[in-house]
């Protein structure tokens, strides 16, 4: 798992100024939980460790392994092992979702995977995510609901067995049985190997995961980290005591 860090990042959208002066340090096997109110930067910052198009870096840097990411393409960084799934997926008409998820995979790879090996992985984690196999013969994300956006980030994360996963609330618009599905799968990714940091609203998530990190983000700065126990003073008294 590379080691990433985030050293007095300041990162501004359209010109305006939206994370400041962020310190923030990703080892192996670490889960960190991010949270605060809406509109804060939590987004932005998983974009920023991506080099997203929509961002712009003011100052500071963003290291991976002790390299730095300012000259990197978000698929050299996607190739550290680094995976996103963004709050709000793209879709992409004209892109079948088969030759999306082939091309995603074969750009992480030295050769190219073979057909027959790619449809019994992703057949795998279908049935897995209990999604109809039609989904492969349509655009990507075009027309999916929220649930099957959130699902098809999972089964492109499964495919690609990233090392280090950033999760920006991947449990939004899903039913009561596809968070079940989804909590499922995030278990088997906490291993004490990989890292995942995880955006989220819902303490279910976090009842599982066990992060034990926790942030919390507001007006672009962090301006809390503890451990468990914060979120659970933050589940009974809100972000309130912290606006000082
Ligand atoms: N593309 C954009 N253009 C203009 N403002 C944006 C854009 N993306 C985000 N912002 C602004 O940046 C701030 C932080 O947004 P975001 O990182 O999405 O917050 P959060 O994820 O914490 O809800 C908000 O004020 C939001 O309106
Ligand atoms: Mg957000």
């Amino acid at each position: 798992m590379p080691k990433i860090q985030i050293n007095n990042l300041s990162i501004s959208i359209n010109e305006k100024k939206i994370l400041n002066n962020i310190n923030l340090e990703i080892n192996k096997g670490d889960v960190i939980a991010i949270v605060g109110p809406n509109g804060n930067g939590k987004s932005t910052l998983l974009k920023s460790i991506m080099n997203h198009y929509s961002v712009e870096k003011e100052g500071g840097d963003i290291l991976i392994d002790g390299v730095s990411t300012n000259e990197m393409e978000p698929n050299e960084i996607m190739k550290n092992g680094i995976f996103f799934a963004p709050q709000n997926s793209e879709e992409i008409p004209g892109v079948l979702m088969i030759d999306f998820l082939k091309a995603i995979v074969n750009a992480n790879r030295d050769t190219p995977i073979k057909m027959a090996e790619l449809f019994k992985n992703i057949e795998a984690i279908l049935k897995d995510l209990n999604l109809d196999r039609s989904i492969l013969k349509r655009f990507v994300n075009h027309g999916f609901s929220g649930g099957e956006k959130k699902k098809s980030e999972i089964l492109q994360m499964k495919l690609l067995n990233p090392e280090c996963i950033l999760l920006d609330e991947i449990d939004s618009g899903l039913d009561v049985d596809s968070i079940k599905l989804v909590i499922n799968e995030l278990k088997k990714i906490v291993d004490g190997e990989k890292s995942l940091i995880i955006v989220s609203h819902q303490q279910k998530i976090f009842d599982v995961i066990k992060p034990n990190k926790v942030i919390v983000i507001m007006g672009g700065k962090i301006i809390k980290e503890g451990d468990y126990s914060l979120l659970e003073k933050i589940n009974n008294e809100g972000y309130e005591w912290l606006n000082f």
